[in-house]
């Protein structure tokens, strides 16, 4: 696994010293990339010397050592060769300029450019003087990064370089190594674990061209099945319709109604150790779906039948597998959620208020609360890719609950 730590110029440039020997001791390579501020803190032979690799301190290096030599090709390139070549990016200390740049995309140095050339998950850890960091251009910076999956360990609070106290401090060292290694995947808690996971809406149908459905766009779903990828999990995805492309190496299996989904999960439920149901399975469907095209005439009204529920199916046909249900509510949300996980039979439910704007359904955010026979965890808005992580995190305690049993 290889980490590029991208170093700009605060005072705390000197703590990212202690960021390599973290990852190195936990068999991560490091490539160290400065920025020209950076550099004004730290000199690049620290890093070179500690990482045991070059630093890259510019965009367009020399090609000899003789004065007035020109950039060679591979130096020109080297942006896209490290962007392919790295497992995550992670900035230590960011600075509000380099999260505006990040923001905005401006690309006119070497970590800048990578930051928009790589597709590997990428860390900041802010930090700067109180005002800066609180001030709005930053925050919105902040958000922007956030949605777009960008991790940030958040500073901490207390005495600053500048003098003034409040937040802005580069979090602690273990904290980045710790949200740097679940960026990687590399805790492989779930290694040896397969895990079932339902996700998107259902369509029941109506006749040839129509059918019934809901507005659920299946991130939830697929953020989980990534996150347990990456924790070395094996994942079976039953997928109801969606627009999104599933993780690589998942075990997709696409389905369209209920019933499709409810067959699928009892067909591949001996083979899971943990199954998460994040799907929107409809409760209802039409009596008989219409074998031709129902033609417009006066006011019509479709009978509805229950769908079965395959939660609850489940639980009665399960051996030892951890089981942990989604529940969307819009009224007297924990009340609801805590019937559900005893009527279900549920290890762990996490439940969202629907009626919320801006997370839930159709969006990349979610605010949730995961309740198991023994706690209540709440998760405040964020990405679901974060959601998804904290899921897992108690499907893992669980889990070792369980087997200490
Ligand atoms: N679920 C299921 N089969 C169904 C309906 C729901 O397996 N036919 C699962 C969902 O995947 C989710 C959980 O049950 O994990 C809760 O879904 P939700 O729609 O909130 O609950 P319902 O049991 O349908 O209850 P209600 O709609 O009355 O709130």
């Amino acid at each position: 696994m290889k980490v590029a730590l991208g170093v700009s110029g605060g005072i705390a440039a000197y703590k990212a010293a202690e960021v390599v020997r973290l990852l190195q001791d936990r068999g991560i390579r490091v490539q160290v990339i400065m920025t020209q501020g950076a550099q004004q803190f730290v000199r690049p032979l620290t890093f070179a010397a500690l990482s045991g690799e070059k630093v890259i301190t510019e965009m367009f290096a020399a090609g000899g050592d003789e004065k007035g030599a020109q950039p060679n090709i591979d130096s020109a390139i080297e942006h896209i060769a490290v962007a392919q070549s790295i497992d995550a990016l992670l900035v230590v200390p960011a600075t509000a300029d380099i999260l505006a740049k990040f923001a905005q995309g401006i690309a006119n140095d070497f970590l800048t450019t990578l930051y928009l050339a790589t597709t590997a998950p990428v860390v900041v850890a802010p930090a700067m003087n109180v005002n800066m960091w609180n001030h709005p251009a930053t925050q919105a910076n902040l958000e922007l990064l956030r949605q777009r999956g960008v991790r940030i360990v958040e500073p901490g609070e207390g005495y600053l370089a500048c003098g003034m106290t409040g937040p802005g401090r580069l979090a602690e060292n273990e904290l980045i190594v710790a949200a740097a290694m679940e960026a990687l995947g590399a805790s492989q808690e779930l290694a040896g674990e397969t895990v079932l996971i339902t996700a998107g809406p259902t369509r029941e149908k109506i006749d040839p061209v129509r059918y019934l459905t809901n507005r659920s766009s299946g991130r939830m779903g697929y953020a989980l099945a990534e996150a347990a990828l990456r924790r070395g999990a094996r994942v079976l995805l039953v997928s109801g319709p969606t627009a999104l492309t599933p993780p690589g190496s998942a075990e997709v299996t696409r389905v369209e109604s209920s019933e499709q989904m409810r067959q699928a999960v009892l067909k591949l439920l001996p083979e899971a150790t943990i199954v998460i149901k994040t799907a929107a399975v409809a409760d209802y469907r039409p009596k008989s779906a219409a074998e031709q095209k129902i033609k417009r005439k006066g006011p019509i009204s479709l009978e509805l039948e229950p769908t079965k529920d395959i939660l609850a199916e489940l639980a009665r046909s399960k051996s030892s597998q951890l089981i942990i249900g989604f529940a969307a509510e819009t009224e007297n949300v924990l009340e609801n959620a805590r019937k559900k996980l005893l009527s279900k039979s549920l290890d762990a439910i996490v439940v969202n208020d629907v009626s919320r704007e801006g997370v839930g359904f159709d969006s990349d955010r979610n605010a949730v609360t995961i309740i198991t026979h023994s706690e209540v965890i709440e998760v405040p808005e964020t990405t679901k890719w974060e959601v998804a992580q904290r899921v897992l995190d108690q499907a893992v305690r669980l889990r070792k609950v369980s087997q200490a049993k």
